[in-house]
C-alpha cells in the first residue's frame, strides 16, 4: 500500500541574478502515512522549513525552483497538479501551522473572522453558521470563553492562545495531514507542554499525520514514532523516533541532543502508546556529548538509518543561511 504523503527525491535551488543557484534541497525522500507522525529534525538553515512549504506551494518565487523529484499526495504528483485541484489539496487536506503566530494571523481583522473565511470559501458556508463553527474550532482547540473571545484580535491572545488559534484554522478544514513547523519554538516550558498534548491528541483522535519540524530530540520523542534528521539540505537519517534520538550518528542530531539535555516539562505530557517514553528521555545518554564527533556510537544500529553515512565530515553543500 502507498503511503499518504510521499515525497520522492524532492531538490530544490534557489536562484539570485548574478549568482550561481544554491542547492537547498537534495534528494529528499520520505513518507507520512494516516495516524503517523513524523518528526523532521535538523539545525537552522538544514532545509526543513522549505521542504514543508514545497509540500504546501508556498515557496517562494521566482527565487526558489524545484529541479527534481515528487511529492505523492493520495496518489496524486503535486507537482504536476492542475491548479483547480491542488488548492483542494495544499491548505485544506494538508494544513499548515507556522512557528510565529503572530506573522501568520491577519492582526486587523477578529480570530473568529480568520477562522470562519476558511469555512465560506471551502465550504460554502453562511457568514452565521461559519462564525459557529469557527467557535466551535476554538472550543475545540481549549480556547477558554471562545464564544466571547472570538472578536477578539490576534494581539490580545498571549502567545500561547495565538498559537491555538493557529492550529484551529489549520484543523478546521479536517486535514489528512498537519505540519507544524517549530509550533512551539517561541513559547516557555509549560504552554509548549500544553500545545504538543493537544497536538498529540487531536492528531491522535483524529487519526491524522503529523509532521512535526523542530530542532529538539526531546520534542521529537515525545509526540513522533518516526524521525529524520536533515542536514544541508540532505537527509542524514531516519527511523524510529527513540532510536534516532538515542543514537545520534551526526554533527546535527548531536548537536540537538545536547541542547535537549535540559529537563523537560513537555515529557510529561505525552499521550502516544506507539514508541514514546513518557520520561526525561532526553537526556539519555550521557557520553553521546563527550563522544568524538563523526564517531557513531554503538547503539546506532538499532533502527535509526543513516542516510549519508557518519557525514558530515567534509563541507556540506553550499548553502546560505537566512537569519
Ligand atoms: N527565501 C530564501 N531565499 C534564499 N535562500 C533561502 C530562502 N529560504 C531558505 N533559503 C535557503 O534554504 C536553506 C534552508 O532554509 P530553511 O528550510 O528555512 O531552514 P530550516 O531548516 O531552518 O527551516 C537556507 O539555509 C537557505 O540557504
Ligand atoms: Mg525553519
Amino acid at each position: 500500500m502507498t503511503a499518504l504523503l510521499d515525497v520522492q527525491n524532492l531538490s530544490l535551488e534557489f536562484r539570485s541574478p548574478g549568482n550561481p543557484p544554491i542547492a537547498a534541497l537534495q534528494d529528499v525522500s520520505f513518507t507520512l502515512d494516516r495516524g503517523e507522525t513524523l518528526a523532521v529534525l535538523g539545525e537552522s538553515g538544514s532545509g526543513k522549513s522549505i521542504t514543508a512549504k514545497a509540500i504546501m506551494g508556498i515557496l517562494p518565487k521566482p527565487a526558489s525552483r524545484i529541479t527534481g523529484g515528487r511529492i505523492m499526495f493520495d496518489g496524486d504528483d503535486l507537482l504536476s497538479l492542475p491548479a483547480p485541484r491542488l488548492r483542494r489539496v495544499q491548505g485544506a487536506r494538508i494544513a499548515m501551522v507556522f512557528q510565529d503566530a503572530l506573522s501568520a494571523l491577519n492582526p486587523v481583522q477578529t480570530v473568529s473572522t480568520q477562522i470562519a473565511e476558511l469555512y465560506r470559501v471551502h465550504r460554502g458556508m453562511g457568514k452565521k453558521q461559519a462564525h459557529a463553527a469557527a467557535v466551535e474550532m476554538m472550543r475545540a482547540v481549549r480556547i477558554p470563553d471562545a464564544a466571547h473571545r472570538a472578536d477578539d484580535y490576534p494581539f490580545q491572545f498571549s502567545g500561547g492562545m495565538r498559537q491555538r488559534i493557529m492550529i484551529a484554522m489549520a484543523l478546521a478544514l479536517d486535514p489528512d495531514v498537519l505540519i507544524a513547523d517549530e509550533p512551539t519554538t517561541a513559547l516557555d516550558a509549560t504552554v509548549q507542554a500544553q500545545i504538543l498534548e493537544l497536538l498529540g491528541e487531536i492528531t491522535e483522535r483524529r487519526r491524522m499525520a503529523l509532521l512535526m519540524i523542530t530542532h529538539d530530540l526531546g520534542v521529537a520523542g515525545q509526540l513522533a514514532d518516526r524521525a529524520l534528521v536533515m542536514y544541508a539540505g540532505r537527509v542524514a537519517e531516519s527511523g524510529p523516533s527513540g532510536a534516532c534520538s538515542t543514537a545520534p550518528r551526526t554533527r546535527t542530531p548531536r548537536a540537538s541532543w545536547a541542547r535537549s539535555r535540559a529537563p523537560r516539562t513537555a515529557a510529561a505530557t505525552c499521550r502516544r502508546s506507539r514508541g514514546c517514553r513518557p520520561t526525561s528521555r532526553g537526556v539519555r545518554p550521557a557520553a553521546a556529548s563527550t563522544r568524538a564527533a563523526g564517531t557513531p556510537p554503538r547503539s546506532a544500529a538499532r533502527g535509526c538509518r543513516s542516510s549519508i553515512g557518519s557525514r558530515p565530515t567534509g563541507p556540506p553543500p553550499a548553502t546560505t543561511r537566512r537569519r
